[in-house]
């Protein structure tokens, strides 16, 4: 919007903001709910990005226009010191348990005893595992949220709840003046997982579970560490209303939250008898994996809101819910004994080998101990008695030793073989990361797992390899270094030699290699295996230098200026680079036509506003390496030459655009001149 002189324009151009950011804004809450509560969206992430980037550029230009409830605002505030104490206008209450099928059938005769009435509906729903909250809306804006606490008193944790895009900021709500909703934040096994590698990755401690996890994700004084934790809310309860109700039982009340846009869980159902009841709640006990979050047992509602508030509260529990809960994903067996695997970066990991036994259904022999210092923080030791869990995650963990069993018996602690139990070689250790590590680059335990790394889904995404395949390209030995990947295409014949391989599985595989060499630059760093570098560091890396180019000829200090990268990563990444083994596979996986760049537009770059034509062929770099070199600091690399390119870097040969450019007026430089200018405007590669 151009700035006006006048102050009636300048007054008709806050208008024109004030009706479009609102219309931006509406369009960016109905695909919100699109995508995070109804899990649909309708337009891809670049629209979306699109509609966000133009609704903040106007927000900047007329920051009167913000709007607490804007969904620019989901961004996370500064820290507090301590939450501020919110009281329950209605206690958060507790269920009682029942644990099988005859103390559910217990509850309902006890409902039956009290009212003499046999004719309830019940709402069931999942019990989602996570952390129970308390949202107010006054005149359709979120305007508290609070942890349940004690039940009387919680934590006001707005600020950080905010952050959840499950969240609405704003909802119909009927015109209603205020309401509570409670429900239960929550984080996926999905993000659990990841978060988790990326800690492994960093080397930082893991999180027990994705329950704990959701809890201090939301009890942080630092509501940025929220909003990089992604949390999400299923909303299970109408709390107080002012104004009329809208409806006479939970079930209306759950159908109306609904479309009044909260996210209900789609899974709950309604039945008129304690038979079905009790099904639904055998059926889940079955089911509970399927789910990516977990669950500990289901809910059972009784649906009328009369029937609910006659059958009361005993203590902190009403007599009308229950909580059917699952049996335990725990057990006891004996740990035979510690064994080590060797990882993809060399990394030694101690696993347990146990005595087979059922736990939830599903039987267990091996559990994952994550590391020595894990291992002596819990003080188990093989021989031992322990308590093995499966908690959805699909390897289960040791929880700890049955010390009362040891009694008497004498066993030694675990101690990390001073050799690679694969090739023998001396282990180092890394202090920093309380790991342990063979050295050996070619140790045959790593590039299996590195190909299958390279090529699994958060990185290259090459549908079709997995471990198997993995294990075998490389033991078949068509695959030597992880560029050969790129090579299997070449090797038609040997690979139809292989079993399990036919023409129709090779002509997926090939298409799916050939799709990844256009994968952004972050998924490449990230399929490179470089130690300490997970997702999220990928990623800053890439959208900093947005090139491999400019990445490669980046100092560890610009690395660590970097936010989020510390001197640790910064000298990984800067050693691996420099690596002579590694910066040959580079060259090779760029000869063979991965990209080597990422989609940024990096606003202040030294080149920014400056479009820039590549002719001829220059030393220092290849023609894919300057024009990402271009794009990464910021500037536009230019097909043709046209009259509003700056400049053309001219190198040998190179006819015709040089003769545009002259025709045209556009100044030609040489390399040399390139570079100067380069360093004239702050960059310090080499
Ligand atoms: S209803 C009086 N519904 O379970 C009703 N609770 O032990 C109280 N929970 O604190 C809660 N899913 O954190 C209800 N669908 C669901 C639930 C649910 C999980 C949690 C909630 C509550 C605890 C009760």
């Amino acid at each position: 919007m151009a700035p006006s002189s006048s102050p009636a324009g300048a007054q008709r151009a806050l208008e024109d903001a004030r009706e479009r950011a609102e219309a931006l804004r509406a369009e960016l809450r109905y695909h919100d709910h699109r995508y995070y509560v109804q899990q649909e969206p309708e337009i891809g992430d670049s629209q979306y990005d699109a509609l966000m980037r133009e609704l903040r550029d106007l927000e900047a230009e007329f920051p009167d226009l913000i709007t607490p409830d804007s969904p620019t605002q989901r961004v996370a505030g500064e820290p507090v010191a301590g939450f501020g104490v919110v009281e329950h206008r209605e206690p958060m209450l507790s269920l009682g348990n029942a644990f099988d099928d005859a103390e559910l059938r217990a509850w309902h005769q006890r409902l039956v005893r009290l009212t003499e009435r046999d004719d309830f509906a019940f709402v069931c729903e999942p019990k989602i595992d996570g952390l129970a909250i308390s949202l107010v809306y006054r005149d359709g804006r979120l305007s508290l949220g609070a942890t349940r606490g004690d039940g009387l008193r919680g934590e006001d944790v707005t600020a950080n709840l905010r952050t959840i895009r499950s969240v609405p900021l704003r909802v119909e709500g009927d015109g209603l003046p205020a309401f509570e909703v409670r429900g239960e934040v929550y984080m996926s096994k999905g993000e659990f997982k990841r978060l988790n590698e990326e800690r492994a990755e960093r080397g930082e401690q893991l999180y027990m579970n994705p329950r704990n996890t959701a809890a201090g994700s939301v009890r942080q004084l630092d509501p940025r560490i929220t909003a990089g934790r992604r949390l999400d809310i299923f909303v299970y309860q109408l709390g107080w209303v002012e104004g009329s109700p809208p409806s006479a039982t939970h079930w209306g009340a759950m159908r109306w939250l609904q479309q009044s846009g909260f996210p209900t869980n789609p899974l709950a159902a309604r039945f008129e008898s304690l038979d079905e009841v009790a099904a639904f709640c055998a059926g889940w006990v079955e089911r509970r994996d399927d789910l990516d979050y977990e669950i500990d047992g289901v809910v059972v509602k009784v649906d009328d809101f009369p029937a609910q508030r006659q059958l009361g509260v005993v203590g902190r529990e009403p007599r009308w819910a229950i909580a059917y809960k699952f049996p335990a994903e725990q057990a006891v067996t004996r740990l035979r004994k510690i064994d080590v695997s060797v990882g993809r970066t060399g990394v030694l990991t101690p696993f347990a080998m146990l005595e087979p036994v059922v736990v939830g259904g599903v039987t267990v022999s091996v559990a994952t101990l994550h590391n020595e210092a894990h291992i002596h923080e819990l003080d188990v030791r093989a021989g031992d008695d322990v308590i093995v869990q499966r908690a959805g995650e699909v390897i289960p963990q040791v929880v700890g030793p049955v010390l009362s069993r040891r009694k008497g018996r004498r066993l030694a602690k675990f101690k990390m073989p001073a050799a690679c139990p694969v090739c023998r070689t001396p282990v180092q250790r890394d202090p920093a990361q309380a790991a342990t590590y063979c050295p050996n680059r070619a140790c045959p335990a790593q590039l299996p797992r590195q190909v299958e790394h390279f090529t699994s889904r958060g990185a290259m995404d090459i549908e079709g390899f997995g471990e198997q395949r993995s294990h075998l390209f490389v033991s078949a030995g068509l695959i030597e270094s992880l560029s050969d990947v790129y090579r299997l295409p070449e090797r038609r014949a040997a690979l139809l030699a292989l079993e399990g391989i036919g023409e129709k599985t090779l002509e997926a595989l090939f298409a799916n290699i050939e799709a990844s060499r256009q994968r952004p630059l972050h998924r490449l760093l990230i399929a490179l295996g470089i130690r300490h570098v997970g997702t999220e560091t990928a990623r800053d890396v890439a959208r900093h230098f947005g090139s491999m180019a400019a990445l490669r000829v980046a100092s560890r200090d610009e690395l660590e200026a970097i936010d989020g990268i510390g001197p640790v990563v910064a000298e990984s990444v800067f050693d691996y680079l420099h690596d002579e083994e590694y910066a040959a596979l580079l060259d090779r996986l760029a000869e063979a036509g991965v990209r080597m760049d990422e989609d940024v537009s990096a606003r202040g770059g030294p080149l920014e506003g400056v479009t820039i034509v590549v002719t001829g062929s220059l030393d220092r770099w290849s023609r894919n390496e300057v024009e990402s070199l271009i794009k990464g600091l910021g500037g536009r690399v230019g097909a043709s030459v046209t009259k509003t390119t700056d400049s053309v870097v001219a190198g040998a040969g190179g006819g015709s655009k040089r003769d545009r450019a002259a025709s045209l007026g556009v100044e030609v430089i040489d390399e040399a001149e390139f570079v100067q200018r380069l360093r004239a405007r702050g960059w310090n590669g080499t």
